[in-house]
């Protein structure tokens, strides 16, 4: 039998856009409710050793609870925070980040401002989408459920550039008209400024249809967009790029300029620095530096997007970049000391090998800047350059996920006794 309903009153919001609630002193951790709520929470088992629950019906309502506005909020597991009101979202992702840093014995600056979207949704130029053969015939692209390995089909998501959600219905008529089975997923981006459709889908087995007649049938259903199925046009502040499916771009456009200027101001290069930009990716963030700064380094492991990087390059006339194919733990020991004065890191959710924070500190930068889309783990990493010898100066949380749990910030690191 199911475990009944509980009554619970909530608190601090947890990271993974949950609040804490005690039953009886037992920590329950609950998706759908906001702190200083009232709720009748359905207890949906254990997590890591925590119980988890979803607010099924709010007895005593938050005054930033608003009404969400997708129809498939509340079973989606891609949004969280629809439910509460957008400042109310930006001052909980400070609580949350001040939360990592305290349990990594650190104090997040208090004067560290959150940076939140004018317009908070349809800002993802990308998706990747679970594919689904319903057995009674058709298909369907869509999402896991909330902490489910089971994908709910949708048909709407409003934090995706429209152009991606008119795609999704192209593929949904396009797949079985064409009777492509084994489809496991389905990437999209879209040109920010042009009108390029990029896709790329992941195939179990052998595909009934080669990718080319699917491109040209969704390019029949979207006659005005450019449907692509290797690269598309990347643009900003002047500088032109090449995005492939399989190299990492940030999914928020509008907000990654704001990120980008964020941790381009806290690490003010001067041209007389030599910057190490680390996990580079295409070399979005290297290129932009290297405007201002004498020259970069750019480490990046995936040998696709350094490829594009130097194609960048290229394209864009740029003379003081070089790319270095690599993981970063091993290709700073290749670094010589003292050649770099600056660093700027981006790495992905895991954060900084134990290695790459030794190599780090063996080279001594006077500045570093460490933008991260996992807080905890840029905490932990953090704790570990403070133990090293530098302190933070300067930090910011960059809104490049609103409605969902995910966090970005930025922070400005310095070298103290040099
Ligand atoms: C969060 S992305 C940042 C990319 C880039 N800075 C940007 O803004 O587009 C992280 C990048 O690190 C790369 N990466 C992951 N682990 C790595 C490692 N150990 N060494 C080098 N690159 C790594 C990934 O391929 C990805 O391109």
């Amino acid at each position: 039998m199911p475990d009944a309903d509980l009554t619970l009153q909530t608190g601090n919001p947890a990271h993974g856009g949950s609040v804490v609630a005690r039953d009886d002193g037992r920590v329950v951790l609950v998706h759908y409710a906001l702190p200083g709520e009232t709720v009748e929470a359905r207890p949906r088992g254990k997590r890591g050793g925590v119980a988890w629950a979803t607010a099924e019906r709010i007895l005593e309502s938050s005054p930033e609870r608003v009404a969400a506005p997708c129809p498939h909020f509340g079973q989606c597991g891609g949004c969280q925070w629809q439910h509460a009101r957008y400042e109310t979202q930006l001052e909980i992702k400070r609580k949350v980040v001040e939360d990592q840093w305290s349990r990594a014995g650190l104090r997040f600056p208090p004067a560290a401002p959150v940076l939140g979207m004018a317009d908070p949704w349809r800002y993802r130029i990308r998706g990747e989408f679970e594919a689904i053969y319903p057995a009674a015939g058709g298909f369907e692209l869509g999402f896991h459920r909330l902490r489910s390995h089971s994908v709910l089909p949708i048909r709407t998501c409003p934090l995706h550039d429209l152009r991606i959600e008119r795609a999704l219905g192209a593929f949904r008529q396009a797949v079985p008209e064409l009777g492509i089975r084994g489809l496991k997923h389905v990437e999209l981006t879209v040109e920010p400024a042009g009108l390029g459709l990029l896709w790329r889908a992941a195939l179990e087995g052998r595909p009934a249809a080669a990718p080319g007649e699917l491109t040209a049938r969704v390019a029949e259903l979207l006659p005005d967009l450019v449907v692509l199925d290797d690269s598309l046009d990347y643009e900003f502040w002047g500088l032109r790029f090449r995005v492939r499916s399989d190299t990492f771009v940030q999914a928020n456009y509008r907000q990654m300029q704001v990120l980008y200027q964020t941790a381009l101001d806290q690490l003010a290069p001067t041209p007389g620095d030599a910057v190490l930009d680390l996990y580079a990716g295409i070399g979005t963030i290297s290129l932009a530096l290297a405007r201002r700064a004498g020259s970069v380094t750019a480490i990046e492991e995936n040998p696709q997007a350094v490829a594009l990087g130097r194609l960048a390059v290229r394209i864009n006339g740029v003379t003081n970049v070089e790319f270095r194919t690599g993981r970063v733990e091993k290709a700073l020991r290749e670094v010589r000391l003292g050649a770099h004065q600056v660093a700027l890191l981006d790495p992905p959710r895991a954060g900084l090998e134990q290695a790459a924070v030794a190599e780090l500190l063996r080279l001594g930068p006077q500045r570093i800047v460490y933008v991260s889309c996992e807080p905890s783990t840029q905490a932990r990493d953090i704790a570990a350059l403070v133990r090293g010898g530098y302190r933070v100066r300067r930090a910011a949380i960059v809104d490049m996920f609103p409605q969902t749990y995910h966090i970005e910030s930025v922070v400005l690191l310095e070298r103290t006794g040099a």
